[in-house]
């Protein structure tokens, strides 16, 4: 009973069987409809929002023109886990992402909290995300018609309002267009990501015809600490970029496409990254550049064109870009669950696909409920550190995956191999565990208190109800 209770803990998924399960479960079938340019702008469409066009902001005061190498110093930590993730997504197309991963290899009880971690991850910085859409929406409304949401309806009760439903309103129009299915929600999307990218562009096109080298010095005026505290900061505008690994099940060719569509997703968000911050930094002294970034990139063009309506253009941009943050990462959220339910660790609920649509339609309900909840009740900066925390735990543990299966299973064939082996995930699992302990213990603690409550549920419910050990137990009977 002893031995079978730690054994039971530890049993991992064979790699085989997950591969086999991939598209469907006793709830029925996820259908494959996307593309690889549609998976590239689906990690693309996760990624880049409110991290340009806020937090570079914030970040801009602590490092000076060297923002620049802030934002090259986060994608260099999140290249080593953007490439381990490649080798795992090639290797195991399914729709549980690192959750998958960590079940085919360091067990069930690991997995099961890399999927809770990753909770964080995709629903609590959804939450976090449509908070900062409802501001957006408001600051679009007034430039344009001179009127503000009530704060009673678009702030959380403890900063003066109510109830946001702003911030219900953008979540439960995604959770619609989800319910209508992957490819019909991929389309729109792919549409955003080219409108969100294009203004990127438009704005470093108008930017830099202002450029002015004297404003790049001093490059670095508080050095090399001030680098890597705004690169901390800044590592949260390269949160989704595994969002693709979400969709291995939807993919029309997933071991080609997803290691593709996760590498390139990072290369283009890095290009755009690199190239905002030089153009802002170049057109405007840093010191101006307060950190309501939105309105700084607003002042830089109506600074470099003598005319107002880039600060409408940009704040109109801002809404598009984070609506399409929320949709990728609503969708994303509701396939770990699939995945999860799947095995067994969370109720069947969430693995049931309409037979038309081929969407899980509960789970999405349920994960768009959740979501407008915590959207409507608490402030964004309770949420986004705890969005980094579970998410560098993720990128960590896949970084350890990799090294996992190339000892357990070092024949499985890879559609993508990790260049530059063990040191690529080595220095991957150093990044995320370097940023993680820059966190404050506050964030700390309540990653405590989650993972404790993920524990609960776990031996609560997850581990009688494994299907992977009801099966090892029928085998063991059969015998
Ligand atoms: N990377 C995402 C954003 O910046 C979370 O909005």
């Amino acid at each position: 009973m002893e031995t079978s209770f730690w054994r039971d803990l530890w049993r991992t998924k064979p790699v085989d069987q997950i591969v086999r399960e991939g598209g469907g479960g006793e709830g029925g079938h996820l259908k494959r409809s996307m593309t690889l340019l549609q998976l590239t702008f689906f990690s693309v469409g996760a990624t880049l929002g409110t991290g340009i066009f806020v937090v570079m902001g914030e970040a801009t005061p602590l490092a000076g023109p060297a923002v620049v190498l802030a934002f090259l110093l986060a994608a260099v930590t999140a290249l080593f886990s953007a490439l381990s993730y490649a080798e795992l997504a090639g290797t195991i197309p399914v729709s549980g992402s690192s959750y998958s991963y960590t079940y085919a290899t360091m067990g069930e009880l690991v997995a099961w909290v890399c999927g809770w971690c990753l909770m964080l991850e995709y629903g609590v910085s959804v939450s976090a995300v449509a908070v900062g859409w409802a501001q957006y929406l408001n600051d679009f409304l007034d430039k344009a018609f001179g009127f503000r949401i009530p704060d009673a309806w678009s702030q959380a009760p403890d900063k003066g309002g109510i109830v946001n439903l702003t911030a219900v309103l953008v979540v439960a129009a995604m959770t619609v267009l989800l319910l209508r299915g992957a490819s019909e929600s991929a389309k729109v999307n792919t549409a955003m990501v080219f409108f969100k990218i294009g203004l990127l562009l438009f704005f470093c096109v108008v930017a830099f015809t202002g450029f002015r080298s004297g404003n790049l010095t001093p490059f670095m005026p508080l050095g090399v600490a001030g680098v890597s505290a705004a690169g901390a900061q800044v590592f949260f505008s390269y949160i989704g970029f595994d969002a693709a690994s979400t969709a291995g099940e939807e993919a029309k060719n997933p071991k080609r496409d997803l290691p593709l569509a996760i590498i390139f997703s990072l290369v283009i968000v890095t290009t755009l990254y690199v190239l905002v911050a030089l153009a802002a930094v170049g057109a405007m002294p840093w010191q101006e550049l307060d950190s309501d970034t939105e309105a700084s990139l607003s002042a830089i063009l109506t600074d470099v064109t003598g005319t107002s309506w880039a600060a409408l253009l940009l704040s109109a941009g801002a809404v598009i870009a984070i609506t399409s943050v929320v949709l990728t990462v609503l969708y994303g959220q509701t396939r770990i669950l699939f995945a999860m339910s799947r095995d067994g660790l969370i109720p069947p609920l969430f693995q049931k696909v309409n037979a038309r649509t081929s969407v899980p339609v509960g789970n999405t309900l349920a994960v768009g409920l959740f979501v407008s909840v915590l959207a409507a009740l608490i402030p964004l900066d309770h949420l986004t550190d705890a969005t980094s925390i579970g998410t560098l735990f993720a990128f960590a543990l896949v970084n350890l995956g990799v090294m996992v299966l190339r000892r357990t299973k070092p024949d499985l064939p890879r559609s993508f191999r990790t260049p530059f082996y063990p040191l690529t995930p080595l220095l991957g699992v150093f990044f995320c565990l370097y940023v993680m302990q820059g966190l404050r213990w506050i964030t700390w603690a309540v990653f405590g208190l989650w993972t404790l409550a993920g524990l609960a549920f776990y031996f609560g419910y997850s581990r009688r109800h494994s299907v992977l050990r009801r099966q090892e137990r029928e085998r063991a009977d059969g015998r």
